[in-house]
Order: structure tokens, then C-alpha cells, then sequence
């Protein structure tokens, strides 16, 4: 898919479609109306008649318009001018690519981004373009035998802007569309992958085949051996029951001054989450193949700072194996050693996020990292508390907190803070080691378990992002969303920004 800027007159367009809004109740929007104006009123006409008036999702595809040079014309409603927000902008776009995609238009022109958007400006209209349009041409057939390709699937989408002088606005937004759309698409791949498919191996190879395609990227892959070394007890508790080796993976994308201090992305990567002796019930298990999508996520965002280029440096580390039962596998009550030093009590086995996670967060110190933020499928109460909009955000930092909940409004991925007070922290007590893999009680559950990881990310400035319930989608829809890739690589440009524009006012 291929995406490009230009401006200029609707009816002076060569294309196969030119696609234009229509507000309700039944009004052109301002390239609808020079089409119309050119046409000598055939817009107008078929609104009057009422072919269409303009609510969202209604589309209605015309051929032939008088003194048009594109073959065809695609109206699509808008719904009320005054109330297009992020979603409705988001459904507007993909009803449009949805439909020039099933009806054979493979190169169009689109004019919806001179749609108001409310609170949003041009850059974002494009960039969200691309991301919303890229998503919603994403296949999830990659494991289908007979895959039903369309014969003229949409290949290029030109999107106009207003002035000439926003041409470098357009082209800048294309860019790190591409880039979000394009780790997007990664992190969906992998989280939609089977447990029997994506293995720790697997990811290991793919972190590799990420570092092949972008030389700025540097894949180390610690082995069994090597975390026993570093004393690595609560990770390789974990992996005990399980015949999948399991793989310590660390990118490190060098695009700033070796004297910057890196952003560390830890992302929890269980390829399978039985639970473990303490086993889960089986209805919706299948669903945790997912609990490997922050893993996904972390992967999925140094690729998109790799496509960017940023002038930063950023190392992913991520902890990956299966959690399964076993003869050998850690039993409700085994109390581990960590790389921290700090004894464990596993009282669920299926509490096991924290533990690879608390490992790599130990592991991070060595980076002496300006920030370490952890992206992780780690509760189902965070479900229970945020739903599917929101992934939570909890951590020892506030501005670095608050960097993370802009750059979720900024790129609609939004996330939402749960406090890590002194109160939840003292749910965590054992009788027999320093701490407990979980909180007595249910109460609180997301917190304490970012209390649990808090007890191991002293050295720095620290984030955690629990996404249990904004990875995937369940029911008909079932598939990994890509999320919170937007959040981080919007999170990794804010600060590149803010860093250039630091530099030229000192
Ligand atoms: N991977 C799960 C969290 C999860 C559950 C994500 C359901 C999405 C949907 C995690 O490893 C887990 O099992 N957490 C337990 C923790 C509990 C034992 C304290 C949970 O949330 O039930
Ligand atoms: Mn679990
Ligand atoms: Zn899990």
C-alpha cells in the first residue's frame, strides 16, 4: 500500500475514484462541492433525489460525473459536520478504503482530510489516514489455505491537502503513518500467531530478521545458560515446566549519540499462558496465545523508530517463554531467588508475568537507562477495571507517567493512571520470603501487581503499562490490535521532539 500527497482541484483529477464527504442532511463538503460546481449540479441532483444523506458509513460510489476526469466518484457520509471526533474520523476513513478496496478503484484520491476534525489538526488527519487505512486492509488469513484475494485490491491512496504549502505537513505525516502502521501490523501478526507457531525461538528469529532489515539494529539472544548465570531464579521458575527453551531477547536500536542515555522497552512475552499448576479454566484459554503482545508491542515500536530513524537510542528487552504445568514445573508455595536477590513466594503459578518481567527489569540497571517503561498482558482485573479502551499506567515518575498519557491522547492509543500508593503495596507481605507473586485478596489487583514490579525498578525512572485489555479483541472479532504501538512510538517522538526544540532555544 502506497500513500502520497498532492493538492489541487476534485474534478481535475485523473483517477480511478476520487472520493469526497457528504455532512448530513445531504450537504457537500467543500471538494463535493467543486465537483458539483464542475459537473453543473449532478451532485446536487442525486442528493436531492436522495440517494444519500450523508449519515456515517452510508457510501454511495458514482461513474460517468460530467466533466470529472476520474472514472469514478465516492461519496461518503460524515454524519453531522460539528460532531466528527477520532472514531467517527476512523470510521469515515475505513468505510471509504473498505469500499474502494471491494470495488476495484487501486489507485484513489481521497479528500476527507479537509474534514474538521474536533481538537485534531492535519498532520494527525494523515497520519491517522494511513494508520486507519493500513488496519483496515490488515488480512488475518496468514494461516488459511485458501486465501479469497480480490482481484483489484486498493495499492495507492493519494490524500489531498488544501494549500501547496502544506505538501511538507502531508509528506512528514505519511511518514510516520507508514512507520505506527507498519509496527502496528508487526505486533498484530505476532499476537495472532498460535502458541504452537510463536515460540520464544520464533520471536527470537523475528527480533533477528527485524535487526537484518534495519542495520541501526542490534539483536543479542541470552540462551538457558546464560540467565542461570546471572541468577535469573524467577524467570527460570517459569520456564520450569515447559520443553520450549526460553529466550532473553535485547534490540538495541542506536540512533542518538553514543553518550545518550537509552528509553529501555521491556515487553512480557509468554507464548502460552496455561496458568500452570495453578491451571486456568479452559473456555477461553485459546485467548492466551495474546500474552505475548507486549513482547509484540515492544518489537513493533523499535521497528517503527527504525523506519523513522529517530535520533535516539532505544533497547527493547524482552523475557520470553511458556508458562505450563508439569513434573517440573514451580508448584503453589516454591519460594525462588531473583536476579534482584529478593526471595519470591509463588502462590500462583499463573501470577507469572511479574516474575520474567521483575528478572528484566533487574537486567535494565546495566543500561543505566533514562527511563525503563514495561508493556505487559499482566491482569485480567485490569480488564475489569478499564474495559477495552484504555491499558493502565502506573509508575515511580510522574512526568514520565504523564509523558505516556499525552502520547496516548496525542495518538488516540489512550491509557489511563492507577495510583501505586503505600496502602496497596502492604497487600504484599509473606510470611517465608521478601515478597509474594500476588496481593492477599483480589482487591486491586492490576495495582498490586504494579507494586510487585515496583519493587524492582528502584534504579530509575520507571512506567509499567498493562494492557490486558487493550491487546486483543475477543469474541467475533478475536485479534490482536496492535496496541499500545501508537502510545510508545508517539511516547519515543515526543521526546525526540522535545529534545531538538530543548537544543535550539539553549
Ligand atoms: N496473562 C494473564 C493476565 C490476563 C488474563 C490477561 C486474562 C488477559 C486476560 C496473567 O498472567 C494472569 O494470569 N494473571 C492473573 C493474576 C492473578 C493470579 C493474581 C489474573 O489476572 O487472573
Ligand atoms: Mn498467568
Ligand atoms: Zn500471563
Amino acid at each position: 500500500m502506497e500513500f502520497s500527497i498532492k493538492s489541487g482541484n476534485p474534478s481535475k483529477q485523473r483517477s480511478a475514484c476520487v472520493v469526497v464527504g457528504v455532512f448530513e442532511p445531504r450537504r457537500l463538503s467543500p471538494a463535493g462541492e467543486a465537483l458539483d460546481k464542475a459537473s453543473g449540479g449532478h451532485l446536487s441532483t442525486l442528493l436531492r433525489r436522495g440517494d444519500i444523506e450523508g449519515q456515517l458509513g452510508q457510501t454511495l460510489l458514482l461513474h460517468h460525473i460530467p466533466d470529472a476526469l476520474a472514472e469514478r466518484v465516492l461519496l461518503v457520509g460524515c454524519g453531522k459536520e460539528r460532531e466528527v471526533g477520532d472514531k467517527e474520523y476512523q470510521r469515515i476513513v475505513t468505510t471509504a478504503v473498505t469500499r474502494l478496496n471491494e470495488t476495484g478503484s487501486m489507485e484513489s484520491t481521497s479528500y476527507l482530510t479537509e474534514i474538521s476534525v474536533k481538537g485534531r489538526d492535519l498532520h494527525w488527519k494523515v497520519r491517522n489516514t494511513v494508520e486507519v487505512t493500513r488496519g483496515a486492509l490488515h488480512r488475518t488469513d496468514q494461516l488459511k489455505s485458501k486465501k479469497d484475494d480480490l482481484r483489484r485490491p486498493l495499492r495507492k491512496l493519494t490524500l489531498m491537502v488544501p494549500r501547496r504549502s502544506d505538501l511538507a505537513i502531508g509528506d512528514a505525516a505519511v511518514r510516520e503513518g507508514e512507520a505506527i502502521a507498519e509496527g502496528v501490523m508487526l505486533a498484530k501478526s505476532l499476537g495472532d500467531l498460535p502458541g504452537n507457531i510463536c515460540t520464544p525461538t520464533y520471536l527470537a528469529k523475528q527480533a533477528k530478521a527485524q535487526a537484518k532489515k534495519y542495520p541501526p539494529l542490534k539483536v543479542t539472544v541470552l540462551e538457558k545458560p546464560q540467565m542461570e548465570k546471572l541468577g535469573m531464579g524467577a524467570l527460570l521458575s517459569v520456564t520450569a515446566g515447559s520443553e520450549e527453551p526460553p529466550k532473553f531477547i535485547i534490540l538495541e536500536y542506536k540512533g542518538g549519540k553514543s553518550k545518550d542515555k537509552p528509553v529501555v522497552l521491556v515487553g512480557k512475552g509468554i507464548t502460552f499462558d496455561t496458568g500452570g499448576i495453578s491451571i486456568k479454566p479452559s473456555a477461553t484459554m485459546d485467548e492466551m496465545k495474546y500474552d505475548m503482545c507486549g513482547a509484540a508491542s515492544v518489537l513493533g515500536a523499535i521497528t517503527a523508530c527504525a523506519e523513522l530513524q529517530l535520533e535516539t537510542n532505544v533497547i527493547g528487552v524482552i523475557p520470553s517463554c511458556e508458562n505450563m504445568p508439569s513434573g517440573k514445573a514451580t508448584k503453589p508455595g516454591d519460594i525462588v531467588t531473583s536476579m534482584s536477590g529478593q526471595t519470591i513466594e509463588v502462590l500462583n503459578t499463573d501470577a507469572e508475568g511479574r516474575l520474567i518481567l521483575c528478572d528484566a527489569l533487574t537486567y535494565c540497571e546495566r543500561y543505566e537507562p533514562d527511563a525503563v517503561v514495561d508493556v505487559a498482558t499482566l491482569t485480567g482485573a485490569c480488564i475489569i477495571a478499564l474495559g477495552h479502551h484504555a491499558s493502565a499506567v502506573m509508575g515511580n515518575h510522574h512526568p514520565l507517567v504523564h509523558e505516556l498519557l499525552n502520547a496516548g491522547k496525542t495518538s488516540g492509543d489512550r491509557a489511563w493512571e492507577l495510583p501505586l500508593w503505600d496502602e496497596y503495596d502492604e497487600q504484599l507481605k509473606s510470611n517465608f520470603a521478601d515478597i509474594p507473586n500476588i496481593g492477599s485478596g483480589r482487591d486491586a489487583g492490576s495495582i498490586t501487581a504494579g507494586c510487585f514490579l515496583s519493587r524492582f525498578a528502584k534504579k530509575y525512572h520507571w512506567a509499567h503499562l498493562d494492557i490486558a485489555g487493550t491487546a486483543w479483541t475477543s469474541g467475533k472479532e478475536k485479534g490482536a490490535t496492535g496496541r499500545p504501538v501508537p502510545l510508545l512510538t508517539q511516547f519515543l517522538l515526543d521526546r525526540c521532539k522535545a529534545r531538538k526544540g530543548g537544543r535550539k532555544t539553549t
